[in-house]
């Protein structure tokens, strides 16, 4: 080898160190002052501790080739042949939930809500901000193989029936991993628009740190993008059979527009996408009644997403925003006559049967990242006359993170690992069944199914999962069977992560 070669190779090397360097390094301290911090007050929970596992998580959800610094180590190597089936490298990501499959339309929203979280709260995060980047990197790492191919999104590894016949470890999985995309001819605006809003969110959390990294991900979110917006049409059609009832999209591929649109103008600045949610804001249902945010429904996060860009950014053209980021924080008010939420008798939102510890970790989000808005612009919500302010919108999201850590009549954390009572019989295969360390011999398809329905606890603990939660009574049998109360799943810790980052920052734990 040349010298000149030589040399251009380690400046090369030296060069992706320093940047990787910059990646893992901690914020520089006071750039993100929280108004409240100036005192800090005693907390009745460890936000720190509950922040550290939330994002450990993403650890024990990782499918692919797993690296040296894998912290959760009953964990092995799975899915190293994604994406064989049609000749692509479809190899890491996350599983979403308990099963072995990669849906991508969930596992890309998750990753745009752990990047919201590092947007608004990882100036806060001190040591752990490195590792939500990982938690996001691993994520976009497989955004990126999944969408190599221009014009083709592939969206899901893995038969979800033949999986979920099973009850397996990841890593001794044998159902077909059958591989599904979209095209031009089968279109899926909403799984490839929340592509589109993963990768443009994820830019902005690697832009000062792995710039490289970050145009990457910003110019293949404006490919994405467009294709979501030309070739318009939901997956839950064309890919029915595989994706229906997992994540079949219910609520509508013009969510994910206005949302993709949203976060594509925040990480690009380009005012095509300003005019582009201007010309088409009301026909994508930026003023739509329904308050659930989660996999499915993104419209009150398009609503204080773009009433970010009004208050803060001070984008005048945007100020329909504010009404209606308020309507929908009016209507989750607890106890307010303009509200339409509900709660349970201990105080918990409550939404649906299935997996509600989603709703309230995504509702508590949005109410601290508007206060926070609010905060900076010096205004409040606007209910129907009556002021409701920043601080009273932060009393009702740190309410509903005691009430996950424990505050509640079952005096159970919701999050496996933190706290003295936690749920010991998670839905999740993985954690079920004993690890390879453990029993190195191959446990067949059928065979788990006596430990899934068996009462014993779990032999590896999942820590900082978080996982349906109680029922509309706050009652929680902790059942292994019970998927819906019992499952975790990535969607619900990634708005958690930025709530607690806040938390402890302003319990001073931080
Ligand atoms: C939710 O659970 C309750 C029982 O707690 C049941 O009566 C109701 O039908 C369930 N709702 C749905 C939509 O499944």
């Amino acid at each position: 080898m040349a010298l000149s070669s030589t040399l251009g190779l380690l400046l090369l090397l030296s060069y992706s160190t320093t940047l990787l360097l910059l990646c893992n390094a901690n914020p520089i301290p006071g750039r993100h002052r929280s108004p409240i911090n100036r005192h800090p007050r005693s907390a009745s929970h460890n936000y720190r501790d509950a922040l550290t596992k939330s994002i450990l998580f993403f650890e024990g959800q990782r499918s692919g080739k797993l690296p040296p610094n894998q912290r959760v180590s009953w964990r092995r190597d799975s899915g190293l042949s994604d994406g064989a089936a049609a000749h692509v490298d479809l190899v890491g990501g996350y599983y979403d939930a308990g099963d072995n499959v990669k849906f991508g339309f969930p596992m890309a929203f998750t990753t745009t809500m752990l990047s919201w979280s590092v947007i608004e709260f990882g100036g806060l995060m001190k040591g752990e901000l490195q590792n939500a980047r990982q938690a996001i990197r691993w994520a976009t790492d497989y955004l990126l193989k999944a969408t190599a191919h221009p014009g083709t999104i592939y969206v899901q590894v893995g038969d979800a029936t033949k999986d979920h016949a099973c009850w397996e470890r990841p890593e001794d999985m044998d159902t077909p991993r059958t591989v599904l995309k979209i095209d031009q001819n089968t279109p899926g605006s909403e799984v490839a628009a929340e592509t589109a809003a993963a990768l443009a969110s994820a830019s902005l959390v690697f832009r000062r740190c792995d710039p490289t990294y970050s145009k990457l991900l910003v110019r293949r979110a404006m490919s994405v993008f467009a294709f979501a917006d030309k070739h318009r049409g939901p997956y839950s059609i064309g890919l029915k059979k595989f994706v229906c009832p997992y994540y079949c999209d219910y609520s509508g591929f013009q969510d994910e527009l206005l949302w993709g649109a949203a976060w594509l103008y925040k990480a690009t600045k380009n005012p095509l996408y300003l005019s582009y949610i201007q010309v088409n804001g009301q026909i994508l249902g930026a003023a739509e009644f329904d308050n659930t945010f989660g996999w499915d429904n993104k419209h009150v996060g398009a609503r204080i997403l773009l009433s970010k860009a009004f208050l803060v950014q001070k984008v005048k053209s945007l100020h329909d925003y504010k009404g209606h980021a308020d309507s929908f924080i009016c209507s989750i008010i607890p106890g307010a006559s303009y509200s339409s939420a509900q709660y349970t008798p201990g105080g918990l939102l409550f939404k649906m049967n299935d997996s509600n510890m989603q709703y309230v970790t995504s509702t508590s989000f949005l109410i601290l990242s508007y206060a926070k808005y609010l905060t900076s612009s010096r205004q409040v919500v606007n209910c129907g006359g009556t002021a409701i302010t920043p601080k009273r919108l932060r009393a009702i999201a740190k309410r509903q993170v005691d009430y996950l850590l424990g505050d509640n009549p079952m005096k159970m954390s919701y999050m496996v690992g933190y706290g003295p009572r936690y749920p010991r019989r998670i839905h999740h295969r993985g954690s079920s069944l004993p690890c390879i360390a453990a029993h190195p011999a191959k446990i067949q398809c059928s065979s788990g199914f006596s430990v899934m329905s068996s009462q014993s606890p779990n032999p590896n603990i999942l820590v900082g999962a978080v996982i349906g939660g109680p029922d509309k009574n706050d009652k929680f049998p902790d059942q292994r069977s019970d998927y819906e109360q019992s499952e975790p799943a990535t969607y619900i810790n990634a708005p958690l992560v930025g709530s607690l980052a806040y938390l402890a920052h302003s319990f001073g734990q931080l």
